[in-house]
């Protein structure tokens, strides 16, 4: 709906004072047993959603008799794992729902071991075709294997996070998934120049409702800005680059610890904005918040195990080797295993359980304009095309998709834990051993350390290259063909935040 178009709505609904649903139906806090389901209508009206296990028969009911525009209802007792159909509006009739699309599934209990996807998309809010493609090639991808659960990397509603923005750059688009799937997000910068995260304040705030009490596992974080939560056997933990105090002791990182030691779950992932490490259309060696949050955040997180990470902020998909030690005074990593991560390539990656070792993924390109600066030397991969991620969690095995807006596979890994078999193809997708792959290998010796954030400049040549079109080539220093085992010069800058 454009903007023309919405206003017009609007007269019409305030001339006959009907009932106007101004943003689709979408679903928060996703727990075993509880859900919200939110929407906004115009002008304000009580809030009411029906809600049963068939779309026919909407025998359950919460209502709110006090009118609103922003409607919030939450939906408890529900039955871990199990879908619920649902419909919004008010005691007279429904505005949205009662049919198949309106549903949402609850989580598993966690440390349940049944398969999920998860849907990882950053950078996306244009409103405009490069996002449409990559929502649509999600979509096409998948079939009836839809994501259980949407993260959003920040950066939703371009240029400043305004209420209009979100819902034409956001809500309308993303409105098919939304209405059935659980959407975590994180606050983009350009989300901060309306909204406050140590206010809790703006349209990025009264949007959503996020967990601030452990509601959907974890340890309460006491706000929105950062919190935690469980979905199966994976804790998600999602901090706030952008408005919230990134130092060491700062209240964000000591609940992170809290929350870090309260958890067993098989899996930790974790997503903030702005990316520790990146060469995309920002540099992670020059920009304040991409040098506090890997000096800062990555220590306590690969110290806790920690198996994913991601972030967005920079307009490209750049993903790295297994790495721990990343950060710290002297900026080293160490690299676990230098192959791809491919099950039917050089062989997934492994790690033990609880021990630290974690691949960093930026997926910042998810609808905005994409470039690369060069090619981090911790980067396995990197590419500037407009894409998705899909995340794919069986048991022990974790798998990554980089899903191209064109459909291409481009990039796909596989972390598995302790003696984990290697797991079959995510559905949906090619398998392994058919992915495209246009970087040509890169070879890294484990062990090796490389002084990666703005250091490290390599001996002889490179042997890899950028894929898809990037922007300015790679760096001299960029990690090559056998480069790490021919040793590396280095040459140390400072870093000043
Ligand atoms: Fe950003």
């Amino acid at each position: 709906m454009s903007l023309s178009a919405l206003l017009g709505v609007i007269a019409l609904a305030g001339a006959a004072q009907a009932q106007v649903v101004t943003r689709k139906p979408y679903i928060q806090q996703g727990s075993p047993t509880s859900a919200v389901v939110a929407w906004r209508t115009l002008p304000a009206s009580e809030s009411v959603v029906r809600y049963g296990l068939d779309p026919g028969r909407l025998d359950q009911i919460v209502a709110a008799p006090e009118p609103v525009i922003h409607h919030e209802v939450r939906l408890q007792g529900l039955e871990p794992d199990t879908r619920y159909f649902y419909s919004v509006g008010t005691r007279q009739r429904a505005l949205a729902g009662g049919d198949t699309e309106h549903s949402l599934r609850t989580a598993p209990l966690p440390g349940a071991r049944r398969r999920l996807r998860i849907w990882a998309v950053g950078d996306s809010g244009t409103g405009g075709e490069a996002q449409r493609a990559v929502r649509d090639a999600m979509l096409s991808h998948v079939g009836d294997e839809k994501p259980d659960v949407f993260i959003h990397l920040g950066d939703m509603a371009y240029r400043s996070g305004e209420s209009l923005e979100f819902e034409f750059r956001f809500f309308d688009v993303y409105a098919p998934i939304l209405r059935n799937t659980v959407v975590w997000p994180t606050l983009g910068n350009h989300e901060g120049r309306s909204s406050s995260a140590s206010a809790q304040r703006g349209p990025y705030f009264d949007g959503f409702a996020l967990p601030t009490r452990g509601e959907c596992g974890g340890v309460a974080s006491g706000t929105e800005a950062y919190y935690s939560f469980d979905f199966g056997n994976v804790h998600f933990i999602v901090l706030d680059s952008t408005g919230s105090p990134r130092g060491p002791e700062g209240e964000m990182l000591r609940w992170l610890r809290r929350d870090l030691a309260g958890s067993s779950a098989d899996w930790m992932i974790a997503f903030w904005h702005h990316p520790p490490y990146s060469k995309g259309s920002h540099d992670s060696d020059r920009e304040r918040e991409l040098v506090e949050m890997r000096q800062s955040a990555t220590p306590i997180l690969e110290a806790a195990g920690v198996d994913l990470v991601l972030g967005g902020h920079s307009h490209a998909y750049e993903r790295s080797f297994l790495i721990r030690r990343a950060a710290g005074a002297r900026l080293e990593a160490e690299i676990l295993d230098g192959g791809d991560g491919r099950v039917e390539g050089d062989g997934a990656y492994r790690k033990a359980r609880g021990a630290s070792g974690a691949v960093y993924v930026v997926a910042g390109h998810g609808g905005a304009p994409v470039s690369l600066k060069g090619h981090h030397p911790l980067m396995r991969f990197v590419e500037a095309k407009n894409g998705s991620c899909l995340i794919d969690v069986e048991g022990d095995a974790l798998t990554l998709t980089n899903l191209r807006a064109d459909g291409q596979i481009t990039d796909r890994f596989t972390i598995l834990k302790g003696a984990a078999e290697a797991p079959r193809s995510p559905s949906g997708g090619d398998p392994p051993g058919e992915s495209a792959d246009p970087v040509a290998p890169v070879v890294v010796r484990p062990g090796a350390l490389i002084q990666a954030p703005g250091g490290a400049e390599a001996e002889g040549g490179c042997g890899c290259a950028l894929a898809g079109g990037a922007q300015g080539g790679a760096a001299p220093w960029a990690v090559g063909l056998g480069l790490a085992a021919v040793g590396w010069r280095r040459r140390r800058r400072a870093i000043r935040p």
